[in-house]
């Protein structure tokens, strides 16, 4: 298992699977993709799964947008936008023998089916789960090493990990059941599997992480990997120039940050690495230009 003294970067190399959650809006898809970029730079083969249906992984990374296939996004890095429907309809065909197409379309328009995917408790979240374990633990094309998981913004990123547990407690038979309980176990396990929080140095998004680390504890028994502190604004200089209307909003975003950084570092011991808010579009430079702030402040 990773040893807690080792970079972050090399802990999060060693993982099959690193879940990146975080409100919609803090940048945990740009944190997402840049952890993935920083682990493929060190030699891993990553997957970067994007779960949110407005794709915006390929404007990080400069590529063209998924539609849900596998595309490449660089040396060692690939990108997918995934959707959960669109797992479990992959699954479901996959079980037809050949020449049965018509059998899997009469499945998936059938009510039924319908109603069981939106209605069963955790199975979406858990046949996204379940995409990236038959990824790192059955192989395919092209093969990776580490898969990175943006997360869906919506609920708290303890949702997605408790998932397959509560699943694997409800169907406890048969092939989905033995599926359901390996998915458990790989989510469980944190030699296999990490999580980090995206957020912003924000009152709001600040008392949100620390509730999540605290849930963690309570739920998972342990906590996430990291905290990712993104977006902080820069000290406005002594110097600075332009109307003083927006200096001063400006010195005032920054004394925020400052306060709830306190405040972050008063409940999270744990590593932390704080990212500044640049003046750069959702493009690959934003990425490059952060690439070297992710060494890490140490708490
Ligand atoms: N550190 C940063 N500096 C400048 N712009 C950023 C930074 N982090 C995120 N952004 C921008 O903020 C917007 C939201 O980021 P995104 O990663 O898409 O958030 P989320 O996935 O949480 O909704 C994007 O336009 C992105 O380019
Ligand atoms: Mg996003």
């Amino acid at each position: 298992m990773a040893k807690p003294a080792e970079p972050l970067l090399e802990r999060l190399a060693a993982r099959q699977l690193v879940v990146v959650t975080g409100k919609g809006g803090v940048g945990k898809t740009t944190v997402a993709a840049l952890l993935g970029l920083a682990l493929s730079r060190i030699g891993r083969r990553v997957l970067l799964l994007e779960t949110d249906p407005r794709e915006s992984l390929h404007q990080v990374l400069g590529i063209e947008p998924s539609g849900g296939k596998v595309v490449p996004a660089g040396p060692r890095l690939w990108a997918q936008n995934l959707q959960a429907p669109a797992v479990m309809e992959g699954l479901v065909r996959e079980k037809m023998p050949f020449g049965l197409g018509s059998v899997a379309d009469r499945i998936l328009a059938h009510p039924v089916y319908q109603h069981f995917v939106e209605g069963a408790p955790g199975l979406k979240e858990t046949a996204l789960l379940g995409h990236a374990y038959r990824i790192v633990h059955h192989g395919g094309r092209p093969k990776v090493d580490t898969i990175l998981l943006d997360a869906p913004a919506t609920g708290h990123g303890l949702s997605l990990l408790t998932a397959p547990g509560l699943l694997a407690d409800a169907i406890r038979d048969g092939q989905l059941g033995e599926i359901t309980a390996e998915i458990a176990a790989f989510v469980a396990d944190p030699a296999r599997c990490a999580l980090v929080v995206a957020t912003l140095a924000e009152e709001m998004p600040v008392q949100e992480t620390l509730e999540l680390i605290a849930l963690l504890q309570e739920k998972l028994g342990r906590g996430p990997e990291a905290v990712v502190v993104n977006a902080l604004y820069p000290p406005c200089g002594v110097g600075a120039k332009g109307p003083s209307e927006a200096l001063a909003l400006w010195r005032e975003r920054r004394q925020l940050n400052e306060r709830e950084l306190r405040r972050l570092k008063a409940g999270w011991k744990g590593d932390r690495i704080e990212l500044p808010l640049l003046p750069v579009d959702r493009s690959p430079a934003l990425l490059e230009d952060l690439l070297p702030f992710l060494g890490g402040a140490r708490p």
